[in-house]
């Protein structure tokens, strides 16, 4: 059991708005492996930054495809754990609630987070280069990346390489909720890369609380007002637990004569 802080706990039951930003480590307990442990089997001795480039792609498309293939067969086979479901029912509890994403999974959603903001794509979208097209349903099948229907080229991951830009309406929502809410989860995230890791800052400077749930601790540990160390499918149940508990006490207190 991890101890909730119950001043965690307060600020959460008299928050308005809440912001949550995760990374793969969310994921690690359904079987994804987290961004920086990717690699193992047939794909060791490539680093995803390798991968994960236009450059790569327009080198060696079929490497790359098998890559994605790979890993989008890892997600199809994944489940949501505990702390996706955790997530998706403290959306429920809070007045305004934002998720925003570094994972390309999309366990969040399957797991019934609604207001969802994807940072770096969805893995298990295709689009096209030269245009935004976006093909849901092919994600990886046939052994080469088919041409794109619009004849400018082959179809592609929707997602943010490296190098690539954060779509600018996911960056400018993001930033907005950030500097709106009043407790900001950074939450299984390594929190090294920008503009995620800026999020979280920005959130501190407008007067937020900042809680991170990691199992080590991160950069941003030492701004953190509450460091939760340990798995977030474990910690994350155990706040929304504590979280009901709260209403459950205020209502009753109010309803007793
Ligand atoms: P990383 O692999 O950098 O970090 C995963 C974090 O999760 C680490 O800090 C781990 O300590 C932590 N962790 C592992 N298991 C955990 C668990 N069960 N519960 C809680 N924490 C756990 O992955 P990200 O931070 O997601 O961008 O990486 C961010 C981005 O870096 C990726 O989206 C990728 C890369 O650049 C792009 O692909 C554009």
């Amino acid at each position: 059991m991890h101890p909730i802080p119950p001043a965690l706990v307060a600020a959460l039951g008299s928050a308005q708005s809440v912001v949550v930003l995760t990374g793969s480590g969310v994921s690690a307990e359904s079987g994804v492996p987290t961004f920086r442990d990717a690699q193992t089997g047939l794909w060791e001795r490539f680093r995803p930054e390798e991968l994960a480039t236009p450059e790569a792609y327009a080198r060696n498309p079929k490497l790359v495809w098998d890559w994605y293939t790979w890993r989008r067969d890892l997600v199809r086979q994944a489940e949501p754990n505990p702390g996706h479901a955790a997530l998706a029912e403290l959306e429920k509890l809070v007045a305004e609630f934002t998720l925003v994403t570094q994972n390309v999974d999309g366990l969040h959603q399957r797991a019934g987070n609604r207001n969802v903001i994807e940072f770096h794509g969805n893995i298990m979208r295709d689009r096209c280069f030269n245009d935004e097209t976006v093909i849901a349903g092919w994600a990886g099948k046939g052994e080469l990346p088919p041409p794109c229907p619009d004849g400018t080229g082959h179809l592609r991951p929707d997602v943010v390489w490296f190098g690539e830009m954060i779509p600018q309406a996911a960056l400018a929502r993001s930033f907005e909720a950030a500097e709106r809410c009043q407790v900001f989860f950074s939450i299984g995230t390594s929190a090294v890369v920008q503009p995620a890791a800026g999020l979280a800052e920005v959130a501190v400077r407008a007067g937020a609380t900042l809680v991170e749930i990691n199992t080590n601790p991160t950069p941003l540990t030492s701004l953190a007002e509450h460091f939760l160390q340990g798995p977030s499918g474990e910690i994350l149940p155990g706040i929304v637990r504590a979280l009901k508990a709260r209403a459950g006490s205020n209502n009753d207190r109010r309803t007793s004569p």
